[in-house]
């Protein structure tokens, strides 16, 4: 078994985080990831309610949970962080801009909270704002990110911090998570290789898709954000795969600001589930995940891989 600051911190098997996907992870996945030991997380968006909220919530008693919340979007909507309160989850994390303003009642209410940092500065202000975790969440990863690589931030990362650190970006086998471990994070946080999992609120298209891409088919761009006219703050762009419309539009966003029918493109695909048009967010790590499985499945083989993995790392010694 291995036991990190994570798993004695939350009482967890294994010291796996199922990242918060808005999207994608709701209860049922977060519940798969938590009946494996890890810690289930449910992704919370602008376009979320505080009674999506509360119903993804509902997972069955025992099991311990997370909300994923965006400091960009709760400035305008304190209703999603008053319903993730009423929820009672062990751990919230605030990305994606000043987690200081929410750190305060989220643990006057007992709950521990996380922040994804993407640079130094990032780091100093989490621990300025009393996080109780910190996730360096590299480039590599999917979704929303920064622009430094896992392994480097995570190195800097514990340079700067003595609170518990877990990493994110690329991470998708035992190996993988031994390398994260051995460097001195305290846990894992996995969104890409949970995309393929039956649990996920992704559609079965979304989940074939992940299932054909190869690692070199992702890109970081803004233009799908620029397109839907998201107010997502331009530090953090998004990590997709590869279709028509980023291979038309990538690198080209001033131009699709003033592109509505490019705009009504995206907007429209996205409730057809066009897959060539909307985005499907996935990180690097995206070749390694092949097949449909439970996201129980998913961590259960990950901590057994990533404990042989350190089993022969520790026979690399004299
Ligand atoms: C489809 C998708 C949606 C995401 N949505 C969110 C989100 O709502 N909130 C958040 O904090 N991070 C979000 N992320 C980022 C993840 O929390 C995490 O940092 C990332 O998935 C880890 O890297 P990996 O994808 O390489 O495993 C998302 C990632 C993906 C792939």
């Amino acid at each position: 078994m291995i036991r990190t600051a994570l798993t004695r911190r939350f009482d967890l098997g294994t010291p796996v985080v199922g990242a918060p996907m808005a999207g994608v992870s709701g209860g049922a996945l977060a519940a798969a990831v938590s009946g494996a030991g890890g810690l289930g997380m449910i992704g919370v968006a602008g376009n979320h309610s505080a009674e999506f909220v509360a119903e993804q919530c509902a997972i069955p008693e025992g099991l311990p949970f997370g909300v994923g919340l965006m400091a960009w979007v709760l400035d305008d909507r304190p209703d999603l962080l008053e319903a993730t309160i009423a929820a009672r989850p062990a751990l919230v994390s605030v990305s994606f801009g000043d987690p200081g303003p929410y750190v305060g009642p989220l643990r006057d209410a007992g709950i521990a909270v996380a922040t994804q940092v993407n640079t130094a500065d990032d780091v100093h202000r989490a621990v300025a704002a009393g996080v109780d975790v910190i996730v360096a969440q590299g480039s590599e990863a999917g979704g929303h990110t920064g622009h430094r690589a896992t392994l480097p931030l995570l190195q800097e990362v514990l340079t700067l911090t003595d609170l518990p650190v877990v990493a994110a970006g690329g991470i998708a086998t035992g190996r993988g998570m031994a390398a994260a471990l051995a460097a001195g994070a305290a846990g894992v946080w996995i969104g890409t290789p949970l995309l393929a999992c039956p649990e996920g609120l992704n559609s079965p298209a979304a989940r074939a898709r992940v299932q054909a891409a190869h690692g070199e088919e992702t890109v970081l761009t803004r233009a799908f954000d620029v397109a839907q006219r998201l107010a997502w703050p331009s530090r953090w762009p998004g990590r997709a795969l590869v279709n028509e419309f980023s291979r038309e539009w990538h690198g080209r966003e001033d131009e699709l600001a003033h592109d509505d029918a490019a705009s009504r493109r995206v907007v429209e695909a996205r409730k057809s589930d066009d897959l060539e048009q909307a985005p499907l967010y996935a990180g690097e790590s995206v070749g390694l995940v092949t097949t449909e499985r439970s996201a129980t499945d998913v961590v259960g083989d990950l901590t057994a891989a990533a404990e042989q993995a350190l089993r022969r790392v520790a026979e690399l010694l004299d």
